[in-house]
């Protein structure tokens, strides 16, 4: 059997077990979705939004890139966002950065990563930001760690920036948005920044309602 072979196994057999413990579960979720959730978080394989939240198929909307990033000219992100804002009404946006992130790493360095360089450019600009309180940590696995605080706080305020989370702010109170880092070494979430509906933010990022 073929690498790939063995997902489509473990596949049948996952679909078997789930109506083996509830016969309605899929007819269930096949009409419709509605997650309370919405998940933005790193690329990384050892990051699986649900299975370290141990939540089922249908309670999570999932948006995922290197970094877990909130970058105002990616229209992937703000179509995302804004369905799940707009459409299925999600309660919470959670921005999910993970200790040990190897894209924040990269961006504190000076290696040449080709076409990867302008994506890790807006993690350098997160490190210039805060550059003065990660390079007074001592090691820097440190420094490394404590930028992936940050970044995740800046990358909820950077949806607290968009008309998409003003708009929902403004008309619902609605979504709360949540920064969070997940730690490889003992699969904990460390809760790090909150955002509650109507903050106010920098008078120049807030658009007439
Ligand atoms: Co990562």
């Amino acid at each position: 059997m073929q690498v790939f072979e063995q997902l489509l196994q473990n596949n049948r057999e996952w679909a078997a077990e789930m109506v083996r413990q509830d016969k309605d579960f899929f007819h269930r979720l096949q009409d419709q979705q509605a997650p309370k959730f919405l998940w933005i978080g790193c690329s990384d394989s050892r990051v699986p939004a649900d299975r370290i939240t141990n939540t089922e198929p249908g309670e999570i909307f999932v948006h995922r890139n290197v970094a877990n990033m909130v970058v105002h000219t990616d229209m992937n992100l703000l179509t995302v966002l804004e369905y799940a804002v707009k459409v299925l009404e999600v309660e919470h946006i959670l921005v999910v950065g993970h200790y040990g992130c190897g894209g924040v790493k990269a961006a504190m360095g000076n290696q040449n990563l080709g076409i990867i360089n302008p994506w890790l450019k807006h993690i350098k600009d997160v490190y210039r930001f805060h550059k003065e309180e990660v390079d007074a940590l001592e090691t820097f696995d440190q420094q490394v760690d404590r930028l992936i605080e940050l970044n995740v706080r800046e990358q909820v305020m950077n949806l607290a920036k968009t008309i998409t989370v003003q708009e929902a702010w403004h008309k619902h109170k609605r979504p709360c948005l949540h920064g969070w880092v997940y730690g490889l070494k003992d699969g904990l979430i460390n809760p790090v920044f909150d955002m509650e509906p109507g903050t106010h933010i920098d008078p120049l990022y807030e658009y007439n309602m």
